[in-house]
């Protein structure tokens, strides 16, 4: 049950100077940060990261939005963390998140607004849709030694 996910604050996210408060955010849920960097993906980063999506007719947008400025990545762990991530971030499209989560707090977009202004949907930040794909996003986007075990307090007050 305790499983891993990765997270990333989008260029968007962090030109808007949001990453402390994203990264609250899971702090507050009693997430483990196990590892974090800031990094400039490159568009063949940014092709593997979204292999999944290649033939989407957004795919080209897609990857220019994720390589047009620095994002930070990080991966945490928790009970179900793929599916309690997913809950904190919200709906992918901003415009059907729920107030109180991180999409509906921070955007407002539809995605097919950002379909007509041909934008990669600017919706702060991404996170892995199913426990698969956490897995393999974790092996691409770290290596094993940025990856850290330790204890927190939330794994006796939480777990
Ligand atoms: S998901 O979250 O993978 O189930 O959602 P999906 O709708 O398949 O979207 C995959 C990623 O594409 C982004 N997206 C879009 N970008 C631009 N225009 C349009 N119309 C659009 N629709 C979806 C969406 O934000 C997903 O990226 P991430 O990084 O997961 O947010």
């Amino acid at each position: 049950m305790i499983e891993k996910s990765l997270v990333i604050v989008k260029p968007d996210g962090v030109e808007r100077g949001l990453i402390g408060e994203i990264l609250k955010r899971f702090e507050n849920a009693g997430l483990k940060i196990i590892g974090m960097k800031m990094v400039w993906i490159d568009r063949k980063f940014a092709e593997k990261h979204y292999k999944a999506h290649k033939t989407k007719p957004f795919f080209k947008e897609l990857v220019e939005f994720i390589t047009e400025g620095p994002v930070v990545a990080f991966a945490v762990e928790g009970v179900h963390a793929v599916d309690n991530v997913r809950r904190l971030v919200g709906d992918t499209s901003p415009h059907e998140a729920a107030p109180g989560t991180i999409r509906g707090d921070f955007a407002h977009i539809s995605m097919a607004y950002a379909s007509k202004k041909k934008s990669g949907g600017k919706n702060v930040i991404h996170a892995s849709g199913n426990k698969k794909e956490a897995d393999a996003e974790i092996k691409l986007w770290f290596n094993k030694d940025e990856l850290h075990s330790y204890t927190t307090v939330h794994e006796k007050h939480v777990f």
